[in-house]
């Protein structure tokens, strides 16, 4: 079994390149290499990209799953799931990858070798003026009003025909593992969603590289999830969202498992993009968490869940 250390970029087409760039700019990322028929956007942090965009039919097309070393791949290419050997990536920096179908028939790549980009500045942490604890004294509080600095992407969410089957199969496949669970209120053997983190061993990765929700009726993506520096980024996302005229799903609120401080917003073809700051982190001392999926552990504070949120 092999175990993928991190997750890498998200692939979607859609029929207008030029729109989803304006969308994605706004959103915080910066274009790299532009196509004809393809578009890279990259963070500010290691990765060349976060996101391919192709030009086509709107949909998700792929998530990248980063390999803990060159022969994983060569290891992941028997599994009976993959529908590639090794293959080179035609993208900026190159590396090597395997393509496999999930159980819903999901495209996870697992990647290897592509070269690291220079990081970008971010904007430092805010030094907060806490009620007992006063760390900005003479200096004021002015961040820049620019789009939201993203870092990287967090965490891909999929709603998928057999949450308790797509949680096997990426451990088995992927070597990830469950970090907490959700419930259907009054039946606990029912799952409702499992959150899966990369396995680092002592070292601590996300709360959850990949979240599944249980939907058999409505298998899709759900939505991708950006990084940023903190929830001060966030609410500023939030700003240039609102003025770029963009369309807000939920937000801004912390939530319960993961205690992210989040924002959603949809894309012009209705693909759900967060920004999210403060993700919790875990290792293998972890303990795995039952939790019923009511609305208190959805978000611990922040506006109502919107009615659309889970379509
Ligand atoms: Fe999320």
């Amino acid at each position: 079994m092999i175990k993928v250390q991190d997750i890498a970029f998200a692939e979607f087409s859609v029929p207008d390149l030029d729109k989803q760039e304006a969308f994605l700019t706004d959103f915080g990322m910066v274009k790299v290499e532009r196509t004809e028929d393809r578009l890279y956007m990259r963070g500010r942090g290691k990765y060349p990209y976060l996101n391919v965009t192709h030009k086509g039919e709107p949909g998700f097309k792929a998530v990248a799953m980063v390999a803990g070393s060159a022969a994983d791949l060569d290891t992941i290419a028997g599994h009976s799931d993959a529908t590639s050997g090794v293959e080179d990536i035609d993208g900026p920096g190159g590396g090597k990858r395997v393509r496999l179908k999930s159980p819903d028939g999901f495209e996870f790549q697992v990647i290897h070798g592509i070269e690291e980009a220079d990081e970008m500045s971010i904007r430092e942490p805010l030094a907060i003026n806490y009620a007992r604890s006063k760390n900005r004294q003479g200096t004021f509080q002015r961040p820049d009003l620019v789009p939201c600095e993203i870092l990287r992407l967090g965490h891909c969410v999929f709603k998928v025909a057999d949450a308790d089957a797509m949680a096997v199969w990426l451990n088995d496949t992927l070597g990830m593992m469950k970090t907490d669970r959700l419930h259907i209120p009054d039946d606990a053997n029912q799952t409702l969603g499992t959150f899966m983190h990369v396995d680092r061993g002592d070292d601590f990765s996300d709360h959850h590289s990949i979240f599944i929700i249980n939907a058999p009726d409505d298998v899709k993506i759900h939505h991708t999830s950006y990084e940023t520096q903190d929830p001060d980024a966030v609410f500023i996302g939030n700003h240039a969202m609102e003025k770029g005229g963009w369309n807000q799903e939920w937000g801004v609120g912390r939530h319960v498992l993961g205690s992210q401080v989040f924002d959603y917003w949809r894309d012009p073809w209705g693909h759900m993009f967060e920004h999210y700051a403060d993700g919790d982190l875990v290792n293998q001392q972890h303990q795995p968490l039952d939790y019923p999926a009511t609305p208190e552990n959805l978000s611990q504070w922040g506006p109502t869940v919107t009615e659309t949120f889970f379509d």
